[in-house]
């Protein structure tokens, strides 16, 4: 029996898996990662795009949005066979949530796509870092649709304002913004109580996040690493596969429905 059949074994007999995700899960749908060879933040520096920018100098962050927008969300991006493989677990009951940093939605295309009759209801998908498709008015707190108002930054109106007169903010965490606390709460949580944690895609250096696998091994949970580079957490791990996501996602998804 390898590795992955043994975590197989592990997600089958689990009463609670948690699947944690970062860029290298979109990778394959061709949205940029952030670090390595010509990642996001290569081309951009993180500063730009920094809450204290937002707050100081909100023309200056638009302007530099846009164009950061353009770059990472240009394209339709599609859900691979990786996002597939996730949201088929979580309808068969075999995965009980999906935490992601990934602002790009695709977890969400992905359950939407797929014919969700399972008895579970809604999907759970937790967007630690919100979702870049959306922005939110910094005084109403009314949430829209990214992309009118995009075109209207794009095309000189910033900072863009909510018809209340706020600003509107992408609907993502900054850098330099706190989580949600309550978000942060339900993603610990979800780590303390799961049986198996799968960290994919993400090379775990970001807090708090990059803690979820540790606290879930903490608690004695069965931790898989699918990830194309070494991380911090590998050493705590059950399993490391040094793989492409959308080789080991199906094949773990084929093997827990065994
Ligand atoms: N299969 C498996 N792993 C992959 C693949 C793939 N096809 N493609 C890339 N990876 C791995 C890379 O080796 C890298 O370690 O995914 C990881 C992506 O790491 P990051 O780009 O750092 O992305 P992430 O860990 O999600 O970044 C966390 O940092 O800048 C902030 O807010 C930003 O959400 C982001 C956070």
């Amino acid at each position: 029996m390898d590795d992955l059949e043994r975590l197989a074994d592990d997600v089958r007999s689990a009463d609670a898996v948690v699947a944690f995700t970062g860029a290298g899960i979109s990778a394959p749908s061709g949205v940029p990662t952030f670090r390595g060879d010509d990642g996001v933040w290569d081309r951009f520096d993180e500063g730009q795009f920094a809450y204290g920018r937002f707050q100081r100098d909100p023309e200056g962050f638009w302007r530099d949005r846009v164009e950061l927008q353009r770059v990472m969300f240009d394209e339709e991006y599609e859900p691979n066979a990786a996002h597939e493989a996730l949201a088929e677990m979580e309808r068969d009951g075999d995965l009980e949530a999906i935490l992601t940093q990934n602002t790009d939605g695709l977890h969400g295309d992905a359950a939407a796509a797929i014919d969700d009759d399972a008895e579970d209801g809604e999907p759970t998908v937790l967007e630690l870092h919100g979702n870049a498709q959306r922005v939110r008015c910094t005084d109403c707190g009314k949430r829209r649709d990214g992309d009118p108002i995009f075109e209207r930054a794009a095309n000189g109106d910033r900072p863009p304002t909510c018809k209340c007169g706020g600003v509107f903010k992408p609907d993502v965490v900054l850098f330099g913004e706190q989580l949600p606390g309550a978000v942060i709460q339900r993603a610990r949580s979800l780590a303390r109580e799961s049986d198996v944690f799968l960290a994919i895609g993400s090379w775990l250096v970001v807090e708090p996040a990059a803690s979820l696998p540790r606290r879930a091994a903490s608690t004695g949970a069965t931790v898989g690493i699918v990830n194309l580079e070494s991380t911090p957490c590998d050493d705590i791990a059950d399993a490391v596969f040094r793989e492409d996501v959308t080789a080991v996602l199906p094949r773990l998804r084929d093997l827990a429905a065994e």
